[in-house]
């Protein structure tokens, strides 16, 4: 066999090989095999030198078509090699846009919360700092301070849970039971005009129930200068009212007994549910008692050293899960702190209620 017809075997069977390879080391023995420096085609070239010198210069040329056929063909499989590992590639790491996204879980602002910055914004606007204070307090600030002496039967308005420490030269140690000691603390500290609201948490030692919570929160708010009357009391609160259940409420006051106030008094709205028709919500009554308040204590005002001769004050006391119950319908005050996400996420419908709340309070 000449040198012509191995050539153009050589040739068929590479390129036939080359043909049917799809992966990356194949393709390199094949190079090897066929046009590496001891390929086959090496071989057969080597084989020119043999030939008589006038055969040479037609088989060295059949010689190189051939090589030049041969790595055309190479260079074809590596470009082919190349764009099917990355169709190959694209398919693997193929993203469908179609699917629906995961909605990321959105938090949202506890009903307790949401409420007290309704409030807290209310009497911001009117004038009032926020101030807050301990939950563990003394026996003075709680009660003594604001004219309960010990053994006075309107402690027995306020379940305590005292604190197994030694008593100082304040008495024992307590949770607070309502928010009213922060008047001491704040009146110790600063001299009148004062405009204050305490939002805060209080502790009972009580039976659990729908409407009643070992912890909850309260409102505090007071304010005291020369020539503060009933008046102002009553205009401060039912503008209060006012803004957080609608303009369109009535407000009622009664006589109400608190030992840090003279008069002491509760205020009622007359129900936004029914609009004081009478519903399940106000108990037939039309009336909704929201908050307790007075004149501040002429005793109370002395303990703190501001002359009641020359300044009088009003104050106020409130549940904000009370009111948020009645705002937005909540049957149990358990819910608040049972931490159900079920009941948690429900409030974000309120937002709309909220933003009404808002619009209708400016
Ligand atoms: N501290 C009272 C309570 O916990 C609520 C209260 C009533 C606060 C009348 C006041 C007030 O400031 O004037 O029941």
């Amino acid at each position: 066999m000449g040198i012509a017809e191995d050539l153009a075997a050589l040739r068929e069977r590479g390129l036939a090989q080359l043909a049917a390879i799809s992966e990356a080391e194949v393709l390199e023995e094949w190079r090897t095999r066929y046009l590496g420096r001891r390929g086959e085609l090496t071989q057969v070239l080597r084989g020119l030198g043999a030939l008589p010198p006038e055969e040479r210069p037609a088989a060295g040329a059949a010689g190189n078509r051939a090589k030049e056929a041969l790595e055309a063909a190479y260079d074809d499989a590596v470009e082919r090699l190349r764009r099917a590992a990355l169709a190959a590639a694209i398919e693997r790491e193929r993203v469908d846009v179609t699917l629906p996204g995961r909605t990321p879980q959105v938090g949202q602002v506890h009903p307790t919360t949401r409420i007290l910055r309704e409030i807290t914004a209310i009497f911001a606007r009117m004038g009032f700092d926020v101030a807050d204070g301990p939950e563990v307090e003394w026996d003075y600030y709680n009660f003594e301070a604001l004219n309960i002496p010990p053994d006075h039967p309107a402690r027995d308005m306020w379940d305590t849970f005292y604190v197994d420490a030694p008593p100082s030269e304040r008495g024992a140690m307590l949770l607070r039971t309502h928010t009213s000691p922060m008047q001491i603390r704040v009146m110790d500290r600063y001299a009148p005009p004062v405009r204050v609201i305490v939002p805060g948490k209080v502790y009972r030692y009580e039976a659990i129930s729908a409407r009643h919570e070992s912890m909850f929160y309260q409102v505090e708010g007071f304010a005291v200068d020369r020539n503060i009357t009933m008046a102002d009391l009553k205009g401060t609160l039912a503008r209060f009212a006012r803004a957080l259940f609608g303009e369109e409420r009535r407000v009622r006051f009664r006589c109400d007994y608190f030992p840090f106030v003279e008069p002491g008094a509760e205020m009622a709205i007359d129900c936004h549910l029914c609009n004081g028709a009478g519903c399940r919500l106000c108990s037939q009554s039309g009336w909704i008692e929201i908050l307790g308040a007075g004149m501040i204590h002429p005793k109370v005002l002395q303990v703190v050293g501001y002359d009641p001769g020359v300044y009088s004050g009003f104050a106020f006391g409130m549940g904000p899960e009370r009111i948020a119950m009645l705002k937005y319908g909540i049957e149990t005050i358990r819910l608040f702190y049972a931490n159900d996400l079920r009941f948690l996420r429900q409030l974000r419908m309120l937002d709309g209620a909220v933003a009404r709340a808002d619009a209708g309070g400016r």
